[in-house]
């Protein structure tokens, strides 16, 4: 064969494994309202990036007549390229190539590029589209699927891994992305369960159709298992770059700094208005967030999920931090199950990856009743404030009003390693709100108007910051006009914090 003849083979061969399961399929693909996965990497990744790997792999089964059937890359493109000019690697299940499922090759080509990005230190993305494990490979595919799980869990506090699922994703498949840091799913094109709607129907006897079952929707407002939802497959892709922008490529780095014009010594007058002199009006902790950040750019994780805390990724002074905050415009921004386990995970991340953390407190205590108490909410309040505590990134903390009984010690206090301990004029910290404390101090009270004097008294005497101030435990009381200059003041103090834990194998959180 001459030169041009191994050139012009090279090529052919090319364009075969570039046209995935054929023409037939990826009109079919493009007709359910998806991208192939090469489309959706071009998406992703910074243009002309990508340098793909294992292009020619191919599978190695022999049953059911499988072997007179293969296809280059196997149903799954991997690689590597930019985002914003850095390094992520990637891989993308390609549907149009045996429902894009799991293979022995395919789960090998998977292995060798999150081994790749542990050793180079870059995120990890996963484009997930697949009809599961590839049934005429038995045992050799759930190996496959083990084998990435172990690399997830290994890879977990190291690397940054991220999945979109843009398509099906079901039974075992789920875990893969289940022990990454962030879920991405689009609204009507992807789903996620364990176990689908028929088999659901047989065991018990349940109707529930696959969009309700395992939809965005559901995964992003019910379960929690989402942190982020597009409308379609490029929103999606343009929200995981937006991610990537805000955090580091790996666990010995600092997050990426951001050039702003928003002046960090900027007032706000506006701030002063937002907190309502009344402790029982809610107000949007939203409208604190956005003012105080650099040019009004929050992302925000999970924003239909307990929405009593909200958490998300924010900058100041160009610097990235993690925001976690009570709402008090949603069940007066209470402490219950999902809520702590959501600002848990959080709380985690950002600390694994030297992300410091924001935190804004107007907190009343933790949910009453028996749901939350037969649901554990022992252990699952214990979560967020082992995370808090274990933290050793810059903890800045900031008291807005309600600060009350156990929830006031989990909130980033100064006695869990707060660095800084804010709190404005119109913060009340104490072991209960006033009602609640006079119903049990003065109970034998019966005059209402006597009971209303005991409580003001004991408004005026414990409802606000300057106790904890007088022990040290508020460093300063701000005005809430300087909140963002204070903000950036205590992380240009906090930059160069060293603290470590103990050394020990692992702790044991609350699981
Ligand atoms: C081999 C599969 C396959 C599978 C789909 N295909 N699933 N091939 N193993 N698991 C093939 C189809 O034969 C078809 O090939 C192509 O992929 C596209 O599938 P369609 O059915 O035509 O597509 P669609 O109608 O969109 O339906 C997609 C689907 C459905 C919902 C994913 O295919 C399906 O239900 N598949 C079975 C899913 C499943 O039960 N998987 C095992 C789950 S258990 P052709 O050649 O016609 O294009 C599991 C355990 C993981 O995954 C354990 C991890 C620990």
């Amino acid at each position: 064969m001459d030169l041009k003849s191994k050139f012009e083979q090279f090529e052919q061969l090319n364009k075969e494994a570039e046209a995935g399961g054929g023409q037939e399929r990826i009109e079919k693909q493009h007709a359910a309202g998806k991208k192939t996965a090469r489309e959706r990497i071009e998406e992703l990744l910074d243009a002309g990036t990508f340098n793909e790997i294992d292009k020619f792999v191919t599978h190695r089964a022999t049953d059911f007549g499988i072997d007179k059937k293969k296809y280059r890359g196997d149903g799954v493109v991997t690689g590597y390229g930019k985002i914003h000019g850095r390094l992520v690697y990637v891989f993308a299940q390609d549907f149009t190539v045996f429902g894009g499922t799991m293979s022995r090759s395919n789960a090998d080509k998977i292995v060798k590029i999150q081994e790749l990005a542990i050793k180079m230190g870059t995120p990890l993305i996963g484009l997930n589209d697949s009809g599961g494990a590839r049934i005429q490979e038995g045992v050799q595919s759930l190996a496959g699927y083990a084998d990435i799980f172990y690399n997830n869990v290994l890879s977990s506090g190291v690397i940054p891994q991220i999945s979109t699922i843009l398509g099906p994703c079901a039974g075992g498949a789920v875990y893969s992305p289940a022990l990454t840091d962030f879920i991405f799913m689009v609204n009507e094109t992807s789903h996620m369960f364990v176990t689908g709607p028929e088999v659901i129907k047989t065991v018990t006897h349940e109707n529930v159709s696959k969009e309700d079952l395992g939809g965005a929707v559901t995964h992003s407002s019910k379960s929690g298992v989402a942190h982020f939802t597009g409308d379609n497959e490029e929103q999606t892709l343009m929200m995981v770059r937006e991610l990537v922008s805000f955090i580091p490529s790996n666990n010995m780095e600092e997050p990426p700094v951001q050039t702003t014009t928003d002046p960090i010594d900027r007032k706000i007058e506006a701030l002063n208005e937002v907190v309502p002199v009344d402790p029982n009006k809610p107000y949007d902790m939203k409208d604190i967030i956005f003012k105080i950040i650099d040019d009004e750019h929050f992302l925000e994780v999970q924003p239909n999920y307990a929405a009593n805390i909200i958490i998300g990724f924010a900058r100041f002074g160009g610097k990235s931090v993690g925001i976690v905050a009570n709402q008090p415009a949603h069940l007066a921004g209470v402490l219950d199950i999902n809520s702590s386990a959501k600002a848990a995970r959080f709380v985690r991340f950002c600390d694994a990856f030297n992300i410091p953390l924001v935190t804004l407190v107007d907190v009343p205590g933790f949910l009453p009743g028996t749901q939350q108490e037969f649901g554990g909410i022992i252990k699952h309040g214990a979560k967020l404030l082992y995370a808090f505590a274990e933290a050793t990134v810059p903890k800045i903390t900031l008291i807005t009003r309600k600060a009350y009984g156990g929830a006031y010690d989990v909130m980033s206090s100064k006695h869990i390693g707060g660095d800084i301990n804010y709190a404005y004029p119109t913060a009340e910290i104490a072991v209960m709100g006033p009602e609640g404390a006079i119903n049990i101090l003065k109970r034998n009270i019966t005059d209402e108007k006597e009971k209303a004097e005991a409580v003001e008294e004991y408004r005026d005497a414990f409802a606000n910051p300057y106790r904890a101030a007088s022990l040290g435990y508020i460093d300063e009381i701000i005005y809430p006009e300087d909140t963002r200059e204070k903000i950036i003041n205590a992380l240009e103090m906090t930059h160069n914090k060293r603290k470590s834990n103990l050394p020990r194998k692992h702790g044991n959180i609350p699981l």
